[in-house]
This record gives structure tokens, C-alpha cells and sequence, in this order.
């Protein structure tokens, strides 16, 4: 289909931008402590799908949102989706050997290097959105930094994270683990539109619209890649699968089975396709990505 290699063409191009941009904003390696960067360097440049950025730069599209600021943004909800996974294959947590295709962190140097690498891009983050290269609007960039933090922190991604990492005793009905994967995965996913909501001063009814587009998106992402996990292929995914069932952990395909699963991320996929009504065409990209993230594996 023509269309969806347009689309793929789209991803690359943003993919191969934010790649470059992050080259530029991480230190290069040098010093005694020249093995952080490389560390750094290794867990960010690595060939991810850079799905966020592209939330962000498209969603900013939309609004006609200054390249720059949609650029630098991206550079920096990457940063955190990077540390994130470097600090998710720890072996005190998922105890993952191998990540887009490359060895993971502390495989590739050691534990005390993954810890410091992943705190290396945490604050890397926030450096970048600090700058007046970001914005030259000093409020701007202070909602953008406040919005960052919710969504990295205790009420986000790492709430998540420590749900996720529960003893299996603990409850995991449904209720339990939406909100796990709204917070891991969802307040990222959430970030990458907001970001480029404020950034192109969108009015509040369409802000509301991509709240509720990037909460069924972010929700249908995490359940994808569970169904990923349970049946995908490791080559193709560039890092290990089985591991949620091996280590016993409770995700919507455990709870409704493979096909339930399936059910539910067609089902968030065209809520989804509804919030983004009100931009009528502007949102062609946007409903087109979400059929592209959610028709995993990959
Ligand atoms: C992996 O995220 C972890 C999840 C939250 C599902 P991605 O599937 O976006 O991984 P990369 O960035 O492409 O490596
Ligand atoms: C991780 O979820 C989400 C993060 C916040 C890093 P997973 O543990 O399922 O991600 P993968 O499967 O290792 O990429
Ligand atoms: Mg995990
Ligand atoms: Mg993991
Ligand atoms: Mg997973």
C-alpha cells in the first residue's frame, strides 16, 4: 500500500532527525568519565522507532508549531524514554540482556554505568527544554519542564514502573493494571502531544481532544507491546520476548489472553480515531499512525 510507505517514509525522516539532534545534544565522550557518555550515547542513538518524537512533531504539525521547538522537545521526551529503558533492563528490574538489537547498558559496560547513564539522559532532558533554544518564551518552557517531570515522575512513568514491579501476591485486576500502563507508558505518550499542544498554543478544546487521544494511544501502545511479548518475534523486536510470562509478571494479555487482548487495543484504536475528529484532515498522519503502532509486532 503506497500509503502506508509514505508513512514509513515520514517515520524514518523524523526518526533519522531526532537521531541527529540527540548526537548533537549529548556530550561527546571525553574525560575520565568518558565512559557515561558512551553509555549514553550507546542507550539513545541506538535504532529505536523514535515513536514519541514523532507524536510530538506531527501533533505540532498540525498546529503549525515552530520545527525547532517540536525538534529540541522530541530530543528531550527521548532522552527520558531512553534512560526509562536502560534503567527497565537493570537486573533489578527486567533483568534484559539485549535491546534494539544491541546489547543493553550495563551488558555493554556495567551496572553503576547504566544507572549513571540513564540519570545522565534524565537530566539531559530537562537542560534541553531549558534552553531559549527550545522556546523563547521563558513561560512556555517552564509548562513544558512542569509537564515533563509529571509525566517521568511518581504520578507518571515511574509509578508505573513500581506497580510494574510488584510482588506477584499483589492485586492484578484490571483496574490495577490499566492504570499501571497508563502511567508506564501512557504519561510519556501523553507528553509527546501535550508538549506539542502548548508549544503550537492550542485552544483548550482541542487539548482536551488530545488528552483523550494520547490516553486510548498510550494505553493501546503498552497493551501491543504485551501482545508483543507473548508472540513476537524476537529479531524483529530487537529484544528479548517471554519475559513478562517468564518472570510471572500480569499484563492484559495474561488477564484476557492473546485475542482479548487483540480485542481491546481495536477497540482503544478507533476511540482513539475519534478524539482527533475535530481536526478534520489536519489529522491525517495522526490516524494513520495509530493503525501503524498498534498493528505490532514489530
Ligand atoms: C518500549 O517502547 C517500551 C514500551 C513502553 C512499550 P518502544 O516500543 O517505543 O521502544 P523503542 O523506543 O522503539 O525502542
Ligand atoms: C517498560 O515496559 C515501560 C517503561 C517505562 C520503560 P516493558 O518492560 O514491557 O518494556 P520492554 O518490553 O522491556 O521494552
Ligand atoms: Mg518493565
Ligand atoms: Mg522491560
Ligand atoms: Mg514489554
Amino acid at each position: 500500500m503506497a500509503d502506508v510507505a509514505d508513512f514509513e517514509q515520514k517515520l524514518k525522516e523524523v526518526a533519522d532527525r531526532v537521531t541527529v539532534a540527540l548526537d548533537q545534544l549529548i556530550p561527546p565522550a571525553s574525560g575520565p568519565e568518558a565512559n557515561l557518555m558512551r553509555a549514553m550515547r550507546h542507550a539513545a542513538l541506538a535504532n529505536g522507532k523514535r515513536m514519541r518524537p514523532f507524536f510530538v512533531i506531527e501533533t505540532g504539525a498540525m498546529f503549525g508549531a515552530s520545527d525547532k521547538s517540536l525538534l529540541r522537545t522530541a530530543a528531550a521526551l527521548e532522552c527520558v524514554h531512553c534512560y526509562s529503558l536502560v534503567h527497565d533492563d537493570l537486573p533489578c528490574m527486567d533483568d534484559d540482556d539485549f535491546r534494539r538489537g544491541q546489547l543493553t547498558v550495563h551488558k555493554a559496560f556495567d551496572e553503576a554505568t547504566a544507572v549513571l547513564a540513564g540519570d545522565g539522559l534524565l537530566t539531559l532532558a530537562f537542560k534541553i527544554l531549558a534552553s531559549n533554544e527550545t522556546h523563547d518564551d521563558p513561560a512556555i518552557r517552564v509548562m513544558l519542564i512542569e509537564r515533563l517531570a509529571d509525566a517521568s515522575g511518581a504520578r507518571g512513568m515511574v509509578g508505573g514502573q513500581m506497580i510494574d514491579m510488584l510482588e506477584e501476591d499483589s492485586p492484578r485486576d484490571l483496574n490495577t493494571i490499566t492504570r499501571m500502563q497508563r502511567l508506564k507508558t501512557g504519561a510519556l505518550i501523553s507528553y509527546a502531544v501535550e508538549s506539542a499542544a502548548i508549544i503550537g498554543h492550542a485552544r483548550e478544546a482541542e487539548r482536551n481532544a488530545l488528552a483523550g487521544f494520547a490516553n486510548d494511544l498510550g494505553l493501546a501502545y503498552q497493551i501491543a507491546d504485551d501482545i508483543l511479548d507473548a508472540e513476537g518475534d524476537e529479531a524483529v523486536a530487537g529484544k528479548p520476548l517471554r519475559t513478562d510470562h517468564v518472570a510471572g509478571k500480569a499484563n492484559f494479555v495474561t488477564l484476557l489472553g492473546v485475542d482479548g487482548a487483540r480485542q481491546r487495543v481495536r477497540l482503544l484504536a478507533a476511540q482513539a480515531k475519534e478524539h482527533l475528529a475535530i481536526f478534520r484532515d489536519k489529522a491525517a498522519v495522526l490516524l494513520h499512525s495509530v493503525d501503524y503502532v498498534l498493528d505490532r509486532p514489530r
